[in-house]
């Protein structure tokens, strides 16, 4: 049981493992927020709901202390009736009116988690339980209901929320604005941690302090974007990976999203997150009914560390799916940094040849298999083999490729369409565009209006008719440009700017064709990189490509980032050649391959043209990998190094769940004269257990010894006889 309900108070509180969430029903029927934080054992804390009367603050009780509208905590705060804080909904009533007032009507709490309506969403397992509020809110004037849907995680410290809106009057109201989810914290004493960055450097992470006004993320480019992720933590300021409060919220959806900190008069905190309001309207019909995506909240009083394993955890229990879900993927070799478009059957023949010689497990065929695709500049939509280079035709290559006991993936961008295509020939109308004005060209592509199952059943019977004359076993699903003249031939004036989220729900639908129809084949979400590296997509692959950059030094800080909020087991990672092709760096092999196993590994190379010493390390590598993998996909992350802070180093550990061994990966960045010796405390292991590390098992020390005195890196050096910037080391930790 996690949510209980105080029927005298009218006071809710919802248990998750160690964290409590308490909201009221206050005077007039309004939905307060009570307390969000670690557990306490008390049922009611209204008396926290009492203010000093704010003045010029308007109200509706005659001054009645519980509801001064401008300051009272509120749960679900809506637009025009005095909040002048920022709303979580806003709407057009049928007579052009914006504002909204919801007050509660009931509510319902029951076992386990509803889906979300066509949209990805956490769900209960059997061995991670959920337990359900739904609060129903109305407005009546307007006549719109909103129903407040939250989900509690009773073995973690997560609260799932979402929001389904119904028109319950005759005439349509317009939804202007429909966040999923508003915190209300009492203190501006905090940092706002985010995720920045840029094509090639996604995921970055940045922290400042919280300050007077708004302070905001977010995606108005229909996807969750390279330049900020939709994710946001909020941490005391002394909060570091090890201790301190932190409350992070992830956004389950890949379109435009928004997610504000908004410090106010009073020195307190609203945080809003949900589907960016820019841009967004959704008419509501009588009777029609819409849902908004899940925010999910992370608790945690042990510091960033324990909020990201929780997330991890979270959602590679509650989110991934499938028959990958705890598997360990396919070790692959991917096409587009050893050829781009410049490959044939027998160059991709060549490459698996020599990679199933090295224990590679599976061929993926990158872009420019299809239509007459020589460069980016032409065949989107055209998804039939361009027989010039995949001579013999793709059964052939695929059979050839099966025949070296290796599997076989292919790419497709199934959202886009070129001008210089067939489809676009044949359809014009079916690209996002508004007729009469020019339209932007983004790699020489436009978009397909995903809004229309014609346009989506179309582009999967083509992709059906690839996937059922050969076998393959594996998808890349990539997407390379961002929306822009967002218009649809198809829909009606009033519904043209649903355009945005009918295009992700268009996106939603057609994965989870693909996925239930295809069972078997292991889907990695892409978006240029990293653009649409989001807890959604995880719903349907259960890996996506983490960044082009493929640079081991430049992954440090990517697959830092990356893993404050989503799982390593899904970061697609992969050893590509030197001079790197983003950055022009070269790095050991070795390094590159220890940077690759932090996420589900493999090569992008051409393992024909390597150098020998570099090929020749390929099977001892593979080896290290799936020794380790079981950790990385099970085990505890713990973040050691912080390039954002120190560039001279890095180092990580994933640690067995029962603590019985622990991978230690450390990698030199950029030495520094006279610091070469450096105490590095482990993290994560049981201080009373004795550990030895592999390569010397007569040597015992204790998990305290370890975490709290730590390890020598001089020492790391000396064993390994290597130094320099660029080189890595790993430390196997065992349990006696
Ligand atoms: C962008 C992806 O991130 C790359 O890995 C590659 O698949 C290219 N697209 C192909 O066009």
């Amino acid at each position: 049981m996690s949510i209980f309900y105080n029927e005298k108070e009218r006071a809710f509180k919802l248990r998750a493992k160690d964290t409590d969430y308490m909201l009221k029903v206050i005077n007039g029927e309004y939905l307060g927020h009570v307390y969000y934080g670690r557990k306490v054992p008390d049922e009611d804390l209204s008396y926290l709901l009492r203010f000093d009367e704010s003045p010029f603050t308007p109200e509706q009780n005659d001054r009645d202390r519980a509801v001064y509208l401008d300051t009272t905590p509120f749960e679900y705060p809506c637009f025009g009736i005095g909040d002048y804080r920022e709303p979580a909904m806003m709407i057009m009533d049928s007579d052009g009116m914006s504002t909204c007032d919801l007050r509660y009507v009931s509510h319902k709490i029951y076992d386990g988690k509803p889906a979300l309506d066509g949209m990805p969403a956490t769900f209960a397992t059997e061995n991670s339980p959920a337990q359900t509020l739904e609060i129903t809110m109305k407005d009546s004037h307007a006549e719109i209901e909103a129903v407040l849907v939250y989900s509690v995680f009773e073995n973690l410290d997560v609260i799932a929320r979402s929001v389904r809106f119904t028109n319950v009057g005759s005439k349509p109201v317009k939804l202007t604005r429909a966040l999923s989810a508003c915190v209300e914290f009492d203190t501006d004493k905090m940092d706002m941690i985010t995720l920045n960055g840029s094509w090639a450097r996604e995921r970055w992470v940045e922290r400042a302090p919280l300050h007077h006004g708004k302070q905001s993320v977010d995606s108005c480019k229909g996807e969750s974007s390279h330049q900020s992720n939709p994710f946001v933590a909020l941490c005391a300021h002394n909060a570091d990976e090890d201790m301190g409060e932190v409350f992070g919220f992830n956004f389950v959806y890949s379109g435009n999203f928004f997610a504000q900190a908004e410090v106010t008069q009073h020195k307190k905190t609203r945080f809003v997150m949900g589907i960016n309001p820019l841009d967004f309207e959704w008419l509501l019909d009588a009777g029609e009914t819409f849902t908004a995506p899940e925010v999910v909240m992370v608790h945690s009083d042990e510091g960033i560390g324990k909020m990201s394993r929780t997330f991890h955890d979270l959602y590679r229990e509650n989110l991934i799916r499938g028959e990958y879900k705890d598997k360990r993927r396919p070790i692959l070799i991917n096409n587009w940094e050893a050829t781009y478009f410049n490959f044939n059957t027998e160059k991709l023949i060549d490459i698996a040849k020599e990679a199933s010689k090295l224990g590679i497990e599976m061929l993926v065929m990158d872009d420019g298999w299809f239509g007459h695709r020589d460069s980016d500049n032409s065949s989107l939509g055209d998804w039939f083999v361009y027989e010039k280079k995949i001579n013999g035709g793709l059964k052939h290559l695929v059979e050839e490729v099966n025949k070296l006991g290796m599997k076989f993936g292919i790419w497709f961008e199934p959202e886009m369409i070129s001008p210089d295509s067939e489809l676009y020939k044949a359809h014009p109308d079916w690209a996002i565009q508004i007729k009469g004005r020019p339209l932007t060209l983004c790699r020489e592509q436009y978009v397909l209006d995903y809004s229309q199952k014609e346009v989506r059943d179309y582009v999967y019977s083509m992709m059906r008719d690839i996937l059922d004359n050969a076998n393959i076993e594996y998808i890349k699903w990539d997407m390379n440009r961002q929306l822009t003249e967002v218009g649809s031939n198809f829909l009606p004036k009033e519904r043209q700017r649903e355009l945005w989220h009918r295009y992700v729900l268009g996106v939603y639908d057609l994965m989870n064709r693909l996925t239930t129809d295809y069972p078997h084949i292991l889907l990695e979400n892409c978006s240029g990189g990293g653009a649409r590296f989001d807890p959604a997509m995880l719903y349907y692959s259960p890996q996506i490509w983490c960044s082009d950059d493929t640079d081991a030094i430049e992954r440090l800080k990517i697959q830092h980032g990356t893993s404050m909020c989503y799982p390593c087991s899904a970061m697609g990672a992969h050893v590509s050649d030197c001079p790197n092709h983003t950055v022009g760096r070269n790095t050991p092999f070795k390094t590159r391959g220890h940077v690759a196993m932090v996420g589900t590994f493999g090569y992008e190379l051409d393992v024909t043209r390597i150098p020998q010493q570099d090929r020749d390390m390929i099977p001892a590598q593979i080896e290290e990998f799936k020794k380790y993998n079981p950790l990385v996909r099970t085990g505890d992350h713990y973040r050691i190094g912080n390039m954002f802070e120190d560039n001279t180093w890095d180092a990580w550990m994933f640690v067995a769940k029962d603590k019985s061994e622990a991978l230690f990966e450390f990698v030199q960045v950029m030495g520094r004269p006279n610091m070469r010796s450096r105490r590095i405390m482990l993290k994560g292991l049981d201080p009373d257990a004795y550990y030895y590390e592999e390569s010397e098992p007569d040597k015992l020390l204790s998990g305290a010894a370890l975490m709290n005195a730590g390890i020598n890196v001089a020492k790391i050096w000396g064993v390994d006889g290597i130094s320099g910037d660029f080189s890595s080391k790993i430390l196997h930790f065992v349990r006696r």
